[in-house]
């Protein structure tokens, strides 16, 4: 049996059906599983093929619960591909949000913000990526599901919910095209000059390969950064973990309120 397949029924064992919606938090946004309804909380460890974060600011637990109308998984911390060379180190638990029949995928990060108005504390939505890092999750497989198509790999309808939950709660969401840095050595101002050029927005060291392996599995995707500092060099910008780690969760609320917000209702079979 196949990782993905063991980890799906320990979720079933567990009582976790299908969810309307799986989130992926990222560094300081943990906060979002506090937001739901009945939780059930299951530490990676105790689920096969989940990998192991050693990145502190990240939990380590999948935890199902409701918000509103909608059956939502949190993913309480991810592991990056800086942790060990392995671009796909996050294949499990995404196969297995595709297995179970997710809904939509939502990935959340910390991010460098690359514009005047991505200031630190910004909620902003990703529209595309540039994948800069030279690796991909997908290198080594075989067959044809490989050759991933990636437009509209940020699902435009999603996108649009994003736009109307931020209008609700008044809340202004910059958008731009996010850059993956593999990190964990943050970037030189030159770096961060290079990416402005190639037309980068933000800059992080996660998401890009979560989103590929999520088109691979079918899963449709929307991704949001919480911009936790200017990108090195720009508007006095001069990333460290600990500045992202406490302007991640300082910043939270605005991105708990949108998530929650935004998933309250379950997406109907056929997006709008
Ligand atoms: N660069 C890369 N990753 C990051 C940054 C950054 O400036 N801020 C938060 N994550």
């Amino acid at each position: 049996m196949t990782t993905d397949l063991a980890a799906q029924d320990l979720l079933r064992a567990a009582g976790i059906g299908r969810p309307d919606w799986a989130v992926v938090l990222g560094t300081g946004l943990g906060a979002f599983a506090d937001a739901l309804e009945n939780p059930i909380a299951i530490p990676y460890a105790a689920i096969p093929g989940f990998p192991q974060s050693g990145v502190s600011g990240h939990e380590g637990r999948l935890i199902a619960g409701r918000i509103g109308r909608s059956r939502v998984i949190a993913l309480q911390g991810r592991a990056h591909y800086y942790e060990n060379g392995d671009a796909a180190i996050m294949r499990t638990p995404i196969a297995m949000l595709a297995a179970l029949g997710t809904g939509a995928l939502i990935l959340t990060n910390a991010a460098g913000g690359l514009r005047e108005d991505l200031a630190p504390g910004t909620v902003a939505l990703i529209t595309d990526h540039i994948n800069f890092s030279g690796r991909n999750p997908l290198i080594g497989e075989i067959g044809d599901a490989r050759f991933v198509p990636m437009v509209n790999a940020y699902e435009p309808s999603l996108n649009a919910r994003f736009r109307a939950a931020a209008q609700r709660l008044d809340m202004p969401l910059p958008e731009g095209v996010y850059l993956w840095f593999s990190g964990p050595s943050f970037e030189t101002p030159a770096e961060i000059r290079m990416a402005v050029m190639l037309g980068a927005d933000l800059v992080g060291m996660s998401t890009v390969p979560e989103v590929i392996l999520a088109r691979r599995f079918g899963l449709r995707c929307g991704a949001l950064s919480l911009v936790t500092n200017y990108g090195a060099g720009l508007f006095g910008g001069a990333p460290s973990h600990d500045e992202t780690r406490k302007v991640a969760a300082d910043g939270s609320a605005d991105m708990v309120a949108l998530l929650t917000e935004t998933l309250r209702e379950p997406l109907s079979e056929k997006l709008a």
